[in-house]
């Protein structure tokens, strides 16, 4: 039987994070309800203590928001996770995400400590925590540098103490996504109470990894993803949600799937760009203005004979506004007739090798040619049209 992935969406925490794309409580809680509507399971609301705006976001999301579970961050100190707490009181489910950096790198730089310290301070989060919810997330910061065997024995223990989830961050985007797989897989073997708590994958971006890890991450036996919309985040960003959700709905075999409502991810992913006023990239998988955009001539003579040629998703699957067939002075003659075509010109094989020489012409001073260039080159060309 298939397995569900539960998508865990940051973007109103960790994607509200990158500098300019700070939401107020309105902002937050009409995006919140969207994300509910898109079909996440768990909606990262906020990170309560960190201002009076925040933990006023968190508390309205959460009297607001009936299906998604809805979480709070906190750091491992008693007074964030007494205040994520009181944020998320009126929540039909709420949960509390707290943690502690795990490589040597946080242990030393961060914390001044030891592992054993650490492994103590993690505990005592999670046993804090569940004084105020029973749904406890606990996060590994920088699990993605930390020394397996030890991980292994922090999970453990805090699984022990009550975490339902565990996430395994690569916060620096590192990892390569054999080395995520392998240590997802390596959890699985080594801590003997895993089956107890969902295994979740953070990954940022700084490699471009970020999607490649958390679905090697997901294979291994994770099920539980954290994303953002258009993959915003901290530096170069998160895992994006639109890329993992498509991910594993193109490839069935993997015997995974999630409840997003695809049709619904170009439509948020425009929102949220322009709530946060970050544009998407061109070229940017899913929800970029070019995902499905053919201009070669090799393409679109392919794609006009099948779309299946060059295209895997069907635009309208996620939401997209459909194929199209820009013209270049890289375009073929299929092209430039399907156009024609489109605009109700009817030209015949000949009459297309002829107009042909003239687009080229007009198509080699112009980035892209437009509907009026078109009509130009027709009426040149025949003018009783
Ligand atoms: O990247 C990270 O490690 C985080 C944690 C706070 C979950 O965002
Ligand atoms: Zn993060």
């Amino acid at each position: 039987m298939d397995q569900k992935v539960f998508i865990f969406d940051t973007t109103l925490r960790d994607g509200e994070q990158v500098p300019g794309c700070k939401l107020n409580t309105k902002e937050k809680l009409e995006l919140a309800l969207k994300l509910e509507a898109l079909g996440v399971d768990i909606i990262e609301a906020g990170f309560p203590i960190s201002s009076p705006g925040d933990f006023e976001s968190v508390t309205q999301i959460s009297k607001h928001i009936k299906n998604a579970t809805v979480c709070g961050l906190s750091r491992a100190v008693q007074k964030d996770i007494e205040v994520a707490g009181a944020s998320l009181k009126y929540a039909a489910r709420p949960r509390i995400h707290t943690g502690i950096g795990t490589s040597d790198y946080h242990i030393k730089a961060k914390f001044n400590a030891t592992r054993e310290e650490i492994l103590q301070r993690a505990v005592q989060a999670v046993t804090w925590a569940k004084n105020f919810v029973d749904d406890v997330e606990f996060y590994a910061e920088d699990a993605g540098r930390t020394d397996n065997e030890y991980l292994a024995q922090v999970i453990e223990a805090v699984i022990r103490a009550g975490a339902t989830v565990v996430n395994i961050p690569d916060t620096t985007g590192y990892c390569l996504p054999h080395q995520y797989g392998e240590k997802i897989a390596f959890l699985k073997n080594n801590v003997p109470n895993i089956d107890k708590a969902i295994i979740s994958c953070h990954c940022h971006n700084d490699l471009g990894l970020a999607t490649a890890n958390s679905i090697a991450g997901a294979i291994a036996g994770a099920r539980q993803i954290e994303c953002t919309i258009n993959g915003l985040g901290e530096r170069a960003g998160n895992t994006s949600l639109e890329e993992v959700v498509m991910v594993l709905k193109q490839h069935k075999h993997l015997g995974l799937y999630t409840d997003i409502n695809t049709p619904m991810l170009n439509p948020i992913s425009r929102e949220v760009s322009d709530v946060m006023r970050v544009p998407v990239q061109v070229n940017k998988a899913i929800v970029g203005a070019n995902a499905f955009s053919h201009s070669s001539g090799i393409h679109q003579d392919g794609f006009l004979k099948d779309s299946l040629t060059y295209e895997i998703i069907n635009p309208e699957e996620v939401g997209a506004e459909g194929s199209r067939i820009v013209l270049t002075a890289r375009s073929g003659r299929s092209a430039l007739a399907h156009r024609f075509h489109k605009l109700g010109y009817e030209f015949n094989r000949n009459d297309i090798d002829v107009l042909y020489e003239s687009f080229l012409q007009v198509a080699d001073r112009k980035k892209e040619i437009e509907e009026e260039d078109l009509h130009q080159l027709a009426k040149a060309y025949k003018p009783e049209l």
